[in-house]
């Protein structure tokens, strides 16, 4: 089974095929991603009409790329993918018409996938795992503790009440005067700083609810940061490792109240699954792995570029339902908050 899969929620063009086969197993044939990194970086975030025409002027390539590299033709595929949200809505118009001009002309199956669900998947393709799990979904956008318990079946677990992980990074960066975007830049000045230096707040610590709470962190840094304003250089570090030592700590009392819920409510779980942007972090990752012992499961971390947004996690989630004939409608409609919970019913058996 050949999936293309094109990836248009964010900041990312992203294109690529890839191959299921019968045992469940999964190959990547190409994966092309073109970020938008420096046309957002001068403004310290991703700006939605600047991504959503950059969207449109490269996808066509992006595709033609990826269809190249994987040496085949749109008469190859079985099914065409896309990501039809949650997102920034005019890439994902973009995206998604785009993929139902080619299943027209090519007369292929649309699947029109979910995001999220494409990064909740993207371990089963890596490290052909079987349900249920548990995953940790930390972006620019997302922070989720999410229970996989089958193609179309997830139980969010927890969430953000606030700003997401990946979100509070870029936010530290930008009050510290560090490159978009902020994650590696503060995990760099974290490993050259002294975290003990400011005593900063772990939001949500101890609760049983596994929930999240960025903002009051990110206030507490800048008032910090404003008490010895003009920062030096070591004064950066020291903030850095301080905000990043918080959120290791709330990372790790979070997540790990998550796999105890996710223990009484689906039993153990086959593995703790890290996801987003913010997996690149050694920090974090650190802390995961240690959790996973604790709970008597492992981490399971696919590569850092499988993580982040890219086609072939969209590709892959597309095989998995079209292996379920999941197939969509070519009137699916691009939506920008869908969240993982309204898949089960479109997943019902009847309408398999
Ligand atoms: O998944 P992703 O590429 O895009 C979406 O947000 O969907 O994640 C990007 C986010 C950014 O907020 C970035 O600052 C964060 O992931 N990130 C990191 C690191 N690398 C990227 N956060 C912490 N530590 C890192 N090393
Ligand atoms: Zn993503």
């Amino acid at each position: 089974m050949l999936v293309l899969g094109i990836e248009t929620t964010c900041d990312e063009t992203a294109a690529a095929v890839v191959e299921r086969r019968e045992d469940g197993r999964g190959r990547i044939l190409s994966n092309v991603i073109l970020s938008q990194v420096n046309e957002h970086a001068v403004f310290g975030g991703v700006v939605p009409e600047i991504a959503a025409r950059a969207h449109v002027e490269i996808l066509d390539h992006v595709i033609a790329k990826a269809m190249v590299d994987a040496d085949l033709s749109f008469a190859d595929l079985d099914g065409v993918a896309a990501a039809a949200g949650p997102g920034l809505i005019g890439g994902v118009i973009v995206g998604l018409t785009t993929a139902k001009a080619i299943a027209v002309v090519a007369e292929k199956p649309l699947l029109a996938v979910n995001h999220l669900e494409a990064h909740a998947l993207t371990a089963r393709l890596t490290d052909n795992l079987p349900f249920p799990y548990c995953l940790f979904l930390a972006s620019g956008g997302h922070t989720q503790i999410v229970a996989v318990l089958g193609v179309g079946d997830y139980a969010r677990l927890g969430t953000t009440v606030d700003d997401a992980i990946g979100e509070a990074y870029d936010k530290t960066a930008k009050l510290l005067g560090l490159p978009y975007p902020g994650g590696p830049a503060v995990e760099e000045q974290a490993g050259r700083g002294e975290a003990m230096r400011f005593a900063l707040p772990r939001p949500m610590l101890g609760r049983a609810e596994p929930d999240f709470s960025l903002s009051g962190l990110k206030t507490a840094l800048r008032l910090e940061a404003e008490k010895i304003a003009p920062l030096a250089e070591q004064d950066v570090a020291d903030l850095c490792a301080g905000f990043q030592a918080a959120v290791v700590d709330v990372v790790a009392d979070r997540v790990g109240a998550g796999l105890r819920v996710f223990q009484q409510r689906f039993g153990q779980p086959a593995a703790l699954v890290v996801a987003g942007g913010v997996a690149a972090n050694q920090a974090i990752r650190g802390a995961l792995t240690r959790l996973a012992v604790e709970a008597d499961t492992r981490l399971a971390a696919p590569p850092v570029e499988l993580c982040t947004d890219n086609g072939a996690i969209i590709a892959w989630a597309g095989a998995e339902r079209l292996a379920l004939g999941l197939i969509d409608d070519l009137e699916t409609s691009p939506r920008a908050r869908w969240p993982l919970e309204e898949l089960k019913r479109a997943t019902a058996p009847n309408s398999a």
